[in-house]
């Protein structure tokens, strides 16, 4: 899709391998990747039409993932799409024992980490001026969650 301008971003403990991998992409649509970890006060994005993070939420502490958020309100334009890729849990069960399994792991190798509920994601969506348009299935047990923000500024 070479009319989309794709900036990648990550923390500081991925950054280096992303940096790698993108300079074996190289093309005008793909600048080099910015350092962005979530809990920043300041993001060094500009005000962008859609946002995308895959696999990441239940890597990062429930803390950080309101960052996001917080981010995300800040960094996304007025009618702009946000999408997030990645297992969840619906009315506080997993949707399958692997998820179930990989939730475990995760928690042995992190305690903070863990598959989010669906519906406090949303809410912490409503907070940040973003409502839910699709939640689709995705193979394995995924989702992707499209989310618009409102093209009305909350004053
Ligand atoms: C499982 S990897 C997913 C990588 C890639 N998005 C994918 O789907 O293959 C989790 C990602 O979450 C990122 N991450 C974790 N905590 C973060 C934070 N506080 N700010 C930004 N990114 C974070 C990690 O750096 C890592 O790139």
């Amino acid at each position: 899709m070479p009319h989309l301008t794709w900036q990648t971003t990550d923390q500081g403990d991925y950054f280096p391998q992303l940096k790698v991998l993108m300079e074996k992409q190289r093309s005008t649509c793909l600048p080099a990747p910015l350092l962005l970890d979530v809990n920043q006060p300041v993001w060094p994005i500009r005000q962008c039409e859609f946002i995308f993070t895959a696999n990441t939420l239940h890597i990062m502490s429930w803390q950080s993932v309101k960052k996001l958020f917080n981010g995300i309100q800040r960094s996304l334009q007025p009618a702009g799409d946000f999408c997030i890729y990645g297992p969840f849990n619906y009315a506080g069960k997993y949707t399958s024992s692997s998820n179930e399994a990989f939730a475990m792991r995760l928690k042995e190798n992190n305690p903070s980490s863990g598959i989010r509920d669906i519906e406090k994601i949303i809410s912490l969506a409503d907070g940040a001026e973003l409502e839910l348009i699709v939640d689709y299935a995705m193979p394995a047990n995924n989702r992707l969650l499209h989310f618009r923000k409102n093209s009305v500024q909350a004053l």
